[in-house]
């Protein structure tokens, strides 16, 4: 046979061999169990946006490539590094979106928004990408929850955002620090930066610096700031800080913030190495890390708790699927969330001069402390009622009264596939089932109905016509 035809009659083989597909490296499906967390979660988002009146905004997950170069910035790590970009069947260079902000101010433009009542509050919950080294609470698919406010300049904003944030976290019972700065304006950072640059080029410090911080020296200096590497951060111990260098308005506007904070009683912690890796913050920029236990509130402290955000020991993916949830010992300052002001964003992407501040809260990092705390979630299957049924002709009675009972907005619960009693009771019990409503042949022809009690295994035999008050007065006395 000539070895063309060979080829394909061996590639046809291949081609019908069973294949195993698992899910790509740092994407997680979330099973059952796990969407109890996420309701919720996003329950809590729903109603802090609801109470503090930000409206729910969705925007396409992919974008044009260049909004993000432009509004990200091009040399970030998330822009430089990360994107899933591609050029798509038009020819047209598109990315999935690594975070909500930029997509949020296209909107916001495109939409003539500028012409609403203001401030716009925005909220936007979605799936972000980034193609980072997966670890331990880093996915390469991820879920944010931001909420972001239009045409406000005032100090109140911020401190608001960061008021929601806090409680956000604290009514998930999390236990969180505030960490805050201010990296000011265009102006007042001109003269830092050329501080920070001599302090770098003193006494060899720079030659000391990790790659990626030499490449920072020269393109974005201020990201020295926040490298994790051990020697950057020893290095950066001794440099001059930004906040010495904030103009009066920049400086008052911060202590504004601050008073706020200390008004609200959201505990904060002052970092002045704080500045962010995305390129259109000003003023104000703030993290929520999540705490140990130990550290908790308590003792409201405005000391910057010594270790770098994300300071996270690497794992491989089959760790990153063990570790969850749990055995995440070691990272103290796990970054849940971050945001700040982006004053000049709106008019850099073409809108008019808007000032602006917001924040991005991961939500599989939400979802992992909660499940290591082993918080107990409130039941939302309380009171369920389990209908079960032997034979034919009480299976179709029960059908009926299944919906009836449902309608009426009884918790019902069947497993009308199932025939054996055994099994519908064992389905009963991993329901949670309080009471089991059994309709038998017997039953059936009494015109009565079993009323089981799934605690104390105790049955009742009760007329079928005053099944509601039966149940109602159970339920009532519970
Ligand atoms: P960000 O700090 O890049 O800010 O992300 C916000 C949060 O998203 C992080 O604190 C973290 O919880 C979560 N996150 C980020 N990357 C990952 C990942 N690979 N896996 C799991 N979770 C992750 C922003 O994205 C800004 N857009 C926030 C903002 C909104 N600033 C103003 N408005």
């Amino acid at each position: 046979m000539p070895k063309k035809i060979i080829n394909k009659v061996v590639e046809k083989k291949a081609s019908r061999k069973p294949r195993n597909f698992t899910r790509l490296r740092g994407m997680k499906d979330i099973l059952f169990e796990e969407h109890k967390y996420w309701d919720l979660v996003e329950r809590k988002t729903r109603d802090l946006a609801r109470i503090y009146g930000f409206n729910r905004i969705s925007t396409p997950i992919l974008e044009k490539l260049d909004m993000y170069e432009r509004s990200t910035g091009k040399e970030t790590d998330i822009v430089s590094k990360e994107m899933y970009s591609f050029v798509d069947k038009s020819g047209d260079k598109v990315a999935l979106r690594p975070e909500a902000t930029p997509g949020l101010v296209r909107a916001y433009i495109e939409h003539g928004m500028f012409n609403h009542p203001q401030p716009v509050k925005m909220f936007w919950f979605g799936p972000c990408f980034r193609h980072d080294k997966p670890q331990s609470g880093r996915y390469r698919q991820f879920t944010q929850f931001d909420l972001e406010m239009y045409g406000e300049e005032g100090p109140v904003a911020d401190s608001q955002l960061i008021l929601i944030a806090y409680n956000f976290f604290s009514e998930l019972q999390i236990n969180v620090q505030v960490q805050i700065n201010s990296i000011g304006c265009r102006d007042c950072r001109v003269a830092y930066i050329k501080k920070l640059t001599e302090f770098y080029k003193e006494r060899g410090k720079r030659s000391r610096l990790c790659n990626d911080c030499k490449k920072r020296f020269l393109k974005n200096p201020l990201r020295l700031l926040d490298c994790k590497e051990e020697t950057c951060r020893e290095i950066r111990e001794d440099a001059p800080q930004i906040v010495d260098f904030l103009c009066d308005s920049c400086r008052e506007h911060f202590i504004k913030v601050l008073e706020y904070l200390d008004d609200l009683e959201v505990p904060y912690a002052l970092n002045p190495f704080l500045v962010r890796g995305l390129d259109y913050y000003n003023r104000t920029v703030f993290e929520v890390v999540a705490l140990d236990e130990e550290k908790s509130f308590e003792n409201k402290t405005e000391e910057v708790v010594e270790a770098s955000v994300e300071s996270e020991v690497e794992v491989s993916e089959e760790e990153v699927e063990e570790n969850e949830p749990g055995n995440v010992s070691g990272r103290k300052l796990l970054s849940l969330g971050g945001g700040g002001r982006y004053d000049g964003l709106v008019e850099y992407m073409g809108g008019r001069p808007t000032p602006a501040c917001g924040f991005g809260i991961g939500i599989e990092r939400v979802i992992m402390k909660i499940k290591e705390k082993n918080i107990p979630l409130k039941a939302e299957d309380e009171n369920i009622l389990f209908l079960a049924q032997l034979g034919d002709q009480a299976k179709r009675k029960i059908f009926a009264l299944f919906e009836e009972m449902r309608r009426s907005g009884y918790h019902v619960r069947q497993a009308f596939t199932k025939n054996s009693l055994k099994a519908q009771l064992e389905e009963a019990n991993r329901l949670n089932a309080k009471y089991c409503l059994i309709l038998g042949q017997k039953e059936l022809m009494d015109e009565t109905i079993l009323i089981r009690d799934m605690e104390s295994g105790t049955q009742e035999v009760v007329d079928f016509k005053k099944i509601y008050t039966e149940i109602d007065k159970r339920l009532k006395n519970n």
